[in-house]
């Protein structure tokens, strides 16, 4: 007879002191330098211990300083997709938490970063080769955007990638993907015709409108349930050069008027397939400012939304590279202390101006401290865009509204780690206001966009209608087999389990 003090022996010690809905979910895992050590067996010329060259560049990839402060025992970096599918069987037998990072752009500590375990590091898989024939690309994961457009410059081509030189082109194409031919070609991900990625079990599969079509389905909306992607095979389009333009105006009524007036007309407008407009509302060292970012694929230049004098203007007709790297670029910083909320609403310039008075109330006994800014960017998913995404699992809901929508991020930053606590309950707050007070006026939408979702918002519930997510379930439920990602690999979105908590308390629009 076994005793009690004896099976409590053999049982790993994270089931002990743990709550009844940890437990549940509780599976033994490895620790760090034993994880590293099987990788290291196996694939000793990949894998960079702690205060090495390769694990410190990294480190300094994240955009979000809580990212970079993360420490994993190693990080492994991948050449090809059978290193990829070597690395996932190890993971699997020796019980390793690990995560997945391309660009490393997604904002929230640990959506690609990991304390302990080991970060599977994309960059090396580099790859984009251009077919002009095709009139397609092939992109490894580990390039980011400035990379992948500067290769395509000679071929006078572009494709549906980030406005921002540094974010990545996995996780971009993993959570939806807003450029600057969503408008006309829907998010990025609808952009993708077929992947190469690595399952569970190690198999390196094929996933196109033929072959694994339920994958291929899903994978525009994967987080980090289906597959470490290996390849993404996307269309092109023909585009030797594009105009772009960022304007900042001081904060005034009238000019955030013009400004909102002209980009609802934009919103509305079902003729437009070739312009990009977005406004951000920006406080930054106690100065309000108001800007619009402008882009046109015809390279023509677009009237200016308002006409107030700017404090600055940025123009130009360039390649897609040269217009990302001397003018969007200008919108964002490189790296900064962050939090990030979203929500999508309908086009109301009234709530947009309510939302901003909002931030300066929450935020009024924050507004000193050091480095403090505070944004807001207002982004179309009109019905074109929304159509472009057909092919994928937030079409069904994206469509409920029939209208057109806007996405509304709001992101803060600041500098000193004592501000962390109380500048994420700031934005959590502010996010429970808008989400509220939005709803109160019959204007959102429940679609929550996941590159920019914060990690406690409930993307899947939210953005998927309950019969896609079932599919969802059932698609990760045969190619995550025997649940190996779902236990072992950490960050990003997680599909809901069906009933979870996370699954009910909220309606319909
Ligand atoms: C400055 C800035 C500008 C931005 N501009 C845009 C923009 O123009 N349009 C837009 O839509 N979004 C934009 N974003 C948001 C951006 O799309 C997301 O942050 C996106 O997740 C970043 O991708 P990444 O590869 O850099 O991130 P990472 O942090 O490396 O990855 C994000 C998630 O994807 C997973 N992942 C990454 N690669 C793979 C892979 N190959 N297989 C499986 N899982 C993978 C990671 O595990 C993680 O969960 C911007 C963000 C920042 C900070
Ligand atoms: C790209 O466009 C430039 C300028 O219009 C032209 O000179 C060049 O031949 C084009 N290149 C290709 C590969 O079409």
């Amino acid at each position: 007879m076994v005793l009690l003090r004896q099976l409590l022996l053999l049982l790993p010690s994270v089931y002990l002191g743990a709550s009844a809905q940890d437990r549940a979910q509780s599976v033994f895992v490895n620790s760090g330098s034993a994880c590293c050590d099987a990788l290291r067996a196996k694939l000793p010329s990949i894998v960079f211990a702690r205060g090495t060259p390769e694990y410190n560049t990294r480190l300094t990839t994240y955009y979000s300083l809580q990212q970079q402060e993360l420490s994993p025992t190693c990080t492994v970096r991948p050449n090809s997709a059978s290193d990829v599918s070597l690395i996932v069987k190890i993971a699997k037998d020796s019980q390793c938490p690990f995560a997945v990072a391309s660009g490393g752009h997604m904002a929230w500590k640990g959506s690609s970063n990991i304390n302990e375990g080991f970060v599977v590091d994309l960059r090396r898989m580099n790859q984009v080769d251009v077919s002009t024939e095709d009139q397609t690309v092939k992109l490894g994961p580990g390039s980011n955007w400035q990379e992948v457009y500067k290769v395509m410059t000679p071929y006078n081509v572009s494709t549906a990638g980030a406005r921002i030189n540094a974010v990545g082109v996995g996780g971009y194409l993993l959570g939806g993907g807003i450029a600057f031919a969503s408008v006309d070609k829907g998010f990025g991900a609808d952009n993708v015709y077929n992947y190469e990625a690595v399952l569970s079990d190690g198999r390196i599969v094929e996933a196109n409108k033929e072959t694994n079509s339920d994958l291929f389905w899903a994978l525009k909306l994967a987080g980090t349930n289906y597959a470490i992607v290996t390849r993404f095979d996307m269309y092109i389009y023909s585009s030797p050069t594009m105009w772009g333009a960022v304007t900042v105006y001081p904060f005034t009524k009238p000019t955030t008027s013009e400004l909102f007036a002209q980009f609802e007309k934009y919103v509305h407008d079902e003729e437009n397939r070739k312009d990009m407009i977005a406004v951000l509302l920006n406080h930054n060292n106690g100065m309000d400012v108001a800007l619009s970012a402008q882009t046109n694929l015809d390279s023509n230049p677009l009237a200016r939304m308002s006409s107030a004098e700017p404090i600055m203007h940025a123009e130009k007709v360039g390649t897609t590279h040269d217009v990302v790297d001397q003018v969007i670029a200008h919108a964002l910083e490189s790296t900064a202390r962050t939090a990030w909320y979203v929500l999508t609403t309908k086009a109301n310039t009234d709530f947009f101006m309510d939302l901003h008075a909002m931030g300066e109330t929450i935020f009024e006994h924050l507004k000193d401290r050091k480095g403090f800014t505070r944004t807001f960017s207002f982004q179309a998913f009109q019905k074109s865009y929304i159509e472009g995404a057909v092919h994928g699992p937030t079409y069904n809901a994206l469509k409920r509204s029939n209208d057109d929508l806007v996405c509304v991020l709001n992101f803060n930053t600041w500098e000193d780690p004592a501000d962390d606590a109380a500048m994420e309950e700031a934005t959590a707050a502010l996010g429970d206001w808008a989400e509220v007070e939005a709803r109160k006026r019959g204007i959102l939408d429940d679609f929550i966009y996941l590159n920019y979702a914060d990690e406690r918002q409930p993307v899947y519930e939210r953005s998927v209608t309950p019969e896609d997510l079932d599919k969802m379930r059932e698609i990760q439920a045969k190619y995550d087999s025997d649940g190996t990602f779902e236990k072992f690999w950490k960050g990003g979105f997680k599909i809901p389990k069906k009933g979870s908590a996370g699954a009910t308390g909220h309606d319909e629009l």
